[in-house]
């Protein structure tokens, strides 16, 4: 196992912890963001929530972004459209990035299902509504792999 799975298995049991009987989502998505941003060192590591047709700005840790995007549109409107993680290597090359900050080189996008929607499998842990994206930026290009989808998706099925 290498150093980046050690941390997220750290940071795994940390969030189970910190979560554990908290109800508030708003709560719990600013506490997530904070864990991940502070123990991985990303850019930019936020929520944005559905709110109708387009994702509104949720809890986060970096610098200020933008607070609406339109359902199908950027890297999270994307995620939200095909209800799957999206990785982007080099965030230039990506059909209608949003860029928030041009410091941001890559990116990944993970949904958030909500488990009570009657679609949600209980085998796979997925599918069911999205009710939230995480955003995770990083300023060098191509951080993101295997290892922070898996994980990351597995954070995510703790808070949906
Ligand atoms: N780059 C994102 C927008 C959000 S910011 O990165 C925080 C996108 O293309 O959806």
């Amino acid at each position: 196992m290498n150093k980046k799975e050690e941390q997220y298995k750290l940071l795994t049991s940390q969030i189970e912890a910190l979560i554990d009987g908290e109800r508030d989502l708003i709560a719990v998505m600013s506490n997530v963001a904070a864990a991940i941003h502070q123990t991985m060192g990303f850019w930019w590591t936020g929520f944005y929530r559905v709110a109708g047709d387009e994702l509104v700005l949720g809890p986060f840790q970096g610098s200020v972004a933008c607070m609406h995007i339109p359902y199908g549109k950027g890297v999270c409107g994307t995620a939200w459209q095909r209800a799957e993680t999206v990785t982007v290597p080099d965030v230039e090359q990506f059909p209608g990035h949003i860029a928030c900050s041009s410091a941001s080189r890559s990116e990944i996008v993970v949904p958030v299902f909500d488990k009570t929607t009657p679609s949600f499998d209980q085998e796979s842990k997925n599918g069911g509504k999205v009710v939230a994206v995480l955003d995770i930026d990083s300023d060098k290009l191509a951080t993101f792999d295997e290892i922070d989808r898996k994980y990351l998706e597995g954070i995510c099925k703790l808070i949906g």
